[in-house]
């Protein structure tokens, strides 16, 4: 019988608005500490000035409740994986700068990870709920700050083959929100109405983009003037017909979403598809991969939604895969805020 080496990764992201540390063994989670920050709800969206300092705040707490919480001591870590970018500078620079002096304080390794590749490789984690993909699949990563699809070779071999050109897909849903009057982030509010509504209420004109890439800020547009038009009619339109208007702004975004999808399967004759991101878990967005397994004959991995959000769990899984690999990163490392896969 072979021993087994115990491989114990301390992850460590804070490219946003959250602040996560997490502890994955041999593949598995022991931990997935995240601190949201409640400071940007009042503004309507992240302030990047504000979110440097909260991560400051939050960042030794956070990880220290991390290694308590997988009953490890720090002496036991193998080594420290954080998201070097992409993302805000601030924020990244809080994340890379602890990792670094931690891994020089531990003398263990140091592990960059692109924030991107991890919302890909979440999927990875070794966990009942839910599946590991083969290779090659398509990611498609939906969420307030992100909307690629990239075609994946291996773990380290991903293609972007189509992004958003304007905005993520996740503003789209909160910024729609917020011409109707509800709280920051809309997306599951959307979508809790959009369950009761009528989804051919309102018809949306779809955006004329080429190729696998996407466009939302001409759909942000369009639903504005919709629904001043409708006001100058009657002023109660949006009370009158929340419901609707919801369902029909969820079935617009995600015909958008899976148009491409579908087209991406196409050119690369892949079926085995893997979503990540905040928005996938919305609930149009499951029926229709579920419709794709059905109709189309696709595999469809969903990621625990613990995994989907920002977490630092993704990092520390690709911290593990790339600690199998030797690689490993020098203290010279900085920060990048825009940083492809
Ligand atoms: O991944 P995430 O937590 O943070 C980043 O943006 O990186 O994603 C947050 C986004 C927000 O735009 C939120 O409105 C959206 O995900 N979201 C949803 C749902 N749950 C979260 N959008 C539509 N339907 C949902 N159920
Ligand atoms: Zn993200």
């Amino acid at each position: 019988m072979t021993t087994h080496k115990d491989i114990y990764i301390l992850g460590i992201e804070s490219s946003c608005d959250d602040t996560s540390a997490a502890i994955i063994h041999n593949g598995k989670k022991l931990s997935n500490v995240v601190a949201n920050q409640e400071v940007h709800k009042a503004y309507g969206g992240v302030v990047p000035e504000l979110a440097s300092r909260a991560h400051q705040q939050n960042i030794v707490p956070v990880v220290q409740q991390a290694i308590a919480q997988a009953g490890i001591d720090k002496e036991q870590l193998s080594a420290v994986a954080f998201t070097r970018g992409p993302g805000l500078m601030g924020s990244l620079l809080v994340g890379t700068s602890f990792a670094k002096s931690l891994a020089l304080g531990l003398n263990i390794p140091l592990i960059e990870v692109n924030h991107m590749q991890a919302h890909i490789l979440a999927h990875f984690i070794e966990d009942e709920a839910q599946t590991i993909p083969n290779f090659p699949f398509l990611a498609m990563t939906i969420s307030g700050g992100h909307t690629q699809i990239v075609k994946v070779n291996h773990h380290f071999d991903m293609e972007v083959i189509g992004h958003t050109i304007d905005d993520a897909v996740g503003e789209a849903f909160d910024k729609s929100g917020k011409m109707l009057g509800l709280p920051y982030p809309a997306g599951p509010i959307i979508d809790k109405y959009a369950q009761e509504g009528n989804s051919t209420a309102f018809p949306f004109p779809k955006p004329k983009v080429p190729g696998l890439d996407f466009s939302f800020s001409g759909f942000k547009t369009s639903v504005l003037y919709f629904l001043q038009k409708q006001q100058k009619q009657d002023p109660d339109f949006i009370a009158k017909h929340l419901k609707d208007i919801c369902a029909s702004i969820q079935h617009a975004i995600i015909n958008i979403l899976m148009d491409k999808l579908k087209k991406a399967v196409k050119e690369t004759g892949i079926k085995e598809i893997a979503i990540g991101g905040g928005v996938s878990a919305n609930s149009g967005i499951r029926n229709a991969l579920k419709q794709g397994e059905s109709s189309y004959g696709w595999t469809t991995h969903i990621p625990k939604f613990e995994y989907t959000t920002d977490n630092a769990a993704m990092i520390a899984i690709v911290g593990y895969l790339k600690y199998l690999e030797g690689d490993f990163t020098d203290q010279s490392i900085t920060a990048k805020a825009r940083f492809s896969i």
